[in-house]
């Protein structure tokens, strides 16, 4: 065939796949995702140096993986909801009419979204009042009988003296939280792009869902770290009543975000429907793995790790990382991660400085003509380079830590947060597939 007819041909099929995506996409929009701890957060707190601050972020992260190990390991309790303390990301929503403002983590490793409700048995402090179903003339009840209410797993799913629907969730460290299930409008209010200075691709424009299911948490008790402010979660896992099932087709199934570096001014964004569309030179993908555990985790498959010179193969096959926004750190499982870090270190090659109460596995001091090696993940289908700034945290002064630590559990390993600053990281449901591409998150 004719090289420029082909081209024609191939643009027109293409032209008309966008088309019948961008009438079938109803719903584009992005808000922004504050790190808990940046400047533009509400619960900044400009007198914590930067090195407390990474010293509690891997505290939230050990704690993270251990909910995320008890999900997976515990056939009694599966937990479909992380702390809200538990996450590094929030954003901002409304719920109800007139609409209330509320910072919520925003969460890949869970899928109900839910706020602490008035009136409350017991809650956990924070600084803006309960959400109060009296008080918002969009609310409605769920029926035990109903359709969402057997969205909830079987063993999380009660029913009230007047046949509410009620979710109880219990995490193996005998926290819990109790609820009610109803719907009520959630809308996102514009992301202001001249308010967080730097970021200049928002869209303003206030989207609104009318009939949001929600759990309206009246009975949450915490047993560990209650510091967190954040009063709520909205769940972007790939359950059926997560953020991104209900908001489902009108988004194309799809969502994406950009990460900022930790001290960048700058907020990063999610996106969905058409504008969390990646797409041009150096996007990589690799297929979505969502399996049926509760909560259904994201998971991808790393089919080998190139340090410097070396290469290593994991020899798996079946999805055998979560991708997660809201864990900083990354774990391997222990023979990977036994590979990984012999290679980083000998790679590398300074000393390390040990320190017992530090959750890393390798510490070195700091040294201006440090020797990174490159690291490439060989995810299926997707090589994904690493910078150092997504392996390595400045733990104290002058104390650089990988980023990277053994789960010491056989199983269960977690692609956090670090490692993926500063790409644009696609999750399409439909078309089950990651994507990732290098990108400046200040700017996009
Ligand atoms: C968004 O728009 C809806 C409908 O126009 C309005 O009721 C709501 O108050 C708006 N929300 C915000 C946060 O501006
Ligand atoms: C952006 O934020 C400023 C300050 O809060 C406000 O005055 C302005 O109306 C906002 N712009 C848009 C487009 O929302
Ligand atoms: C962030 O803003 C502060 C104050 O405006 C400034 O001193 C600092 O250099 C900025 N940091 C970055 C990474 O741009
Ligand atoms: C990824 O890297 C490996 C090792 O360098 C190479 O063999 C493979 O072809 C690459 N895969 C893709 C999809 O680029």
């Amino acid at each position: 065939m004719d090289s420029l007819v082909f081209i024609t041909l191939a643009l027109c099929s293409l032209s008309s796949i966008l088309f019948i995506e961008s009438i079938h996409i109803q719903t584009s929009f992005s808000v922004d995702l504050i790190h808990r701890d940046s400047p533009m957060s509400p619960f900044h707190n400009p007198s914590t140096s930067q090195q407390d601050l990474i010293k509690k972020a891997t505290f939230r992260s050990t704690s993270r993986l251990s909910r995320f190990s008890l999900s997976l390991l515990s056939n009694e309790s599966p937990e479909s909801i992380i702390l809200p303390n538990n996450g590094d990301y929030l954003m901002r929503i409304f719920i109800g009419t007139p609409p209330i403002e509320k910072f919520v983590i925003a969460d890949t490793g869970s899928d109900l979204t839910w706020v602490q409700c008035s009136p409350c048995v017991n809650c956990f402090p924070q600084n803006t009042p309960f959400y109060d179903s009296t008080k918002s003339s969009t609310f409605s009840n769920i029926q035990c009988d109903s359709q969402s209410c057997t969205l909830l797993p079987k063993a999380q799913q009660l029913c009230g003296k007047s046949n509410e629907c009620f979710y109880s969730y219990h995490y193996g460290d005998r926290s819990f939280s109790i609820g009610e299930l109803g719907f009520d409008l959630i809308s996102f209010g514009s992301s202001n792009s001249t308010l967080h200075g730097g970021a200049n691709s928002a869209t303003n424009v206030n989207i609104t869902f009318p009939k949001s299911i929600f759990g309206c948490g009246y009975y949450n008790i915490f047993t560990s770290d209650k510091s967190g402010k954040a009063s709520g979660l909205v769940g972007l896992g790939a359950g059926p009543l997560s953020l991104i099932s209900q908001l489902g087709d009108s988004i194309g199934r799809k969502f994406s975000y950009c990460l900022v570096p930790f001290a960048s001014n700058s907020t990063s964004k999610l996106r969905f429907g058409n504008e969390a569309i990646i797409m041009g030179e150096g996007v990589v993908s690799t297929p979505l793995i969502i399996k049926t555990s509760q909560p259904t985790f994201y998971y991808v498959n790393l089919e080998g790790v190139t340090v410097g010179q070396k290469i290593f193969h994991t020899g798996q096959t079946d999805g055998n990382i979560i991708i997660d926004s809201g864990t900083t750190l990354t774990y391997l499982e222990p023979p990977i991660f036994d590979d990984f870090i012999i290679s980083v270190k000998e790679a590398i090659g300074i000393e390390q400085v040990e320190d017992s109460s530090s959750p890393f596995s390798y510490c070195f001091t700091y040294q201006p003509d440090i020797n990174f090696p490159h690291i490439t993940l060989h995810f299926t289908g997707a090589n994904v380079t690493l910078e150092p700034k997504n392996m390595l945290l400045l733990y104290e002064s002058n104390l650089l830590c990988l980023a990277v630590v053994s789960s010491n559990i056989e199983g269960v390993s977690i692609l956090g947060n670090v490692a993926q600053i500063d790409f644009q990281v696609e999750y399409d449901l439909g078309g089950k597939k990651l994507s990732f591409v290098p990108s400046d998150c200040a700017k996009n």
